[in-house]
């Protein structure tokens, strides 16, 4: 059986962070956020807004434009770093949000890469004939664990959601591989250290050593994400036979536009292949690669039989890349 994504969908914040306002929160420039990342704005969750509410929106509107209904969903998976609570899963309270009573839901900790990891998962499913339709989902709300008064990662970071039916097909076009890959060894260097066992929870560790927000070692990160984005580009491409010109978009994680240049100049991607809108939301982590993926199919981006080549990177670390034929 093959695996084909037959609906998009995405959904963001509707309160816009810019850069100049982020100027008056800390020390800061427009000038060098732009120069140094590429992000303009970001969009940040309002009072009563939650990953599951963004989660939701997303996916109903991916399940209407391909017109299936929640109770014909038999998997809902979420890749999050930002569930509305440690426990339950997220992916069942979106389930019952839908109303996808069918619906096995389950989240997934991939960081960056929760939607191609999930992707990956429903890719497996279906192909083993366990499973006919699945939503795969990234959403986020890094702005409530993103420290404001670290300048080195708060500006890097939006809120927002998206998602993909992922059906059963008998077309040959479809999902034709995905390759996901972990690095444990830097763990470290991408991190929330408060609120799971190794940090419970108190007021001094919490909020006072600050335990509750992201770390991150930039500089670091930024270099193991070149390498391993690539890597993960090749194994797609290599594992289909194909080469980098055969693509025709290639839609890599919205870190750091400096990171994604470089991947594109490693891969040989001219800039018109290479899809970017981090200006407008900064990094959602799992979400981006669905928000962007929803905003070039809705936009007339990606047209049938193209190549469309995913690739991510994330804490943990963890890595991967999709190829599909449109
Ligand atoms: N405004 C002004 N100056 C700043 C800011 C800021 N917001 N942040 C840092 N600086 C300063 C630093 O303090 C430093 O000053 P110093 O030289 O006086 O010490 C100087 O700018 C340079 O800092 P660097 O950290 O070396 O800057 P760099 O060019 O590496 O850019 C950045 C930092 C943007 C974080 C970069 O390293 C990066 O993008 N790394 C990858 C991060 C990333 O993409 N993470 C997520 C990927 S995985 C995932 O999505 C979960």
């Amino acid at each position: 059986m093959n695996v084909r994504i037959t609906g998009t969908g995405s959904a963001l914040p509707g309160k816009i962070l810019t850069n100049a306002e982020l100027e008056q929160l800390i020390d800061t420039s427009d000038d060098w956020i732009t120069t140094r990342t590429g992000i303009k704005e970001r969009r940040i969750a309002a009072d009563g807004e939650y990953t599951s509410t963004f989660a939701a929106a997303a996916g109903r509107k991916a399940l209407a434009m391909a017109e299936v209904k929640p109770e014909e969903i038999d998997m809902i998976l979420l890749g999050t770093v930002t569930p509305d609570f440690p426990f339950p899963s997220t992916a069942c309270i979106v389930q019952d949000l839908l109303g996808a009573t069918n619906a096995t839901a389950f989240d997934l900790s991939a960081a960056c890469s929760g939607f191609i990891f999930g992707l990956s998962i429903a890719e497996k499913y279906i192909r083993s004939g366990s499973a006919r339709r699945i939503l795969v989902i990234g959403a986020e709300i890094l702005s409530r664990i993103v420290d404001w008064t670290d300048r080195n990662t708060c500006i890097l970071f939006g809120d927002g959601a998206g998602a993909a039916v992922v059906e059963a097909t008998c077309d040959s076009d479809g999902l034709l591989s995905t390759h996901i890959f972990s690095n444990g060894n830097c763990w470290n260097l991408l991190f929330q250290p408060g609120s799971g066992s190794r940090n419970p929870a108190t007021a001094q560790r919490t909020i006072d050593e600050r335990l509750l927000y992201i770390r991150m070692e930039g500089n670091e990160v930024f270099k193991h994400a070149v390498r391993a984005m690539e890597e993960a580009a090749i194994a797609a491409l290599d594992s289909n036979s194909m080469k980098a010109s055969d693509v025709s978009l290639f839609i890599p994680h919205q870190a750091n536009r400096r990171i994604i240049d470089a991947i594109a100049k490693r891969l040989c991607l001219p800039a018109e292949k290479v899809f970017v809108n981090l200006h407008n939301y900064g990094n959602t982590s799992s979400a981006s690669i669905p928000i962007a993926l929803d905003e070039a199919n809705r936009s007339g981006q990606i047209a049938k039989g193209n190549i469309v080549l995913l690739d991510s990177f994330g804490g943990g670390f963890t890595y991967g890349s999709a190829l599909l034929r449109w």
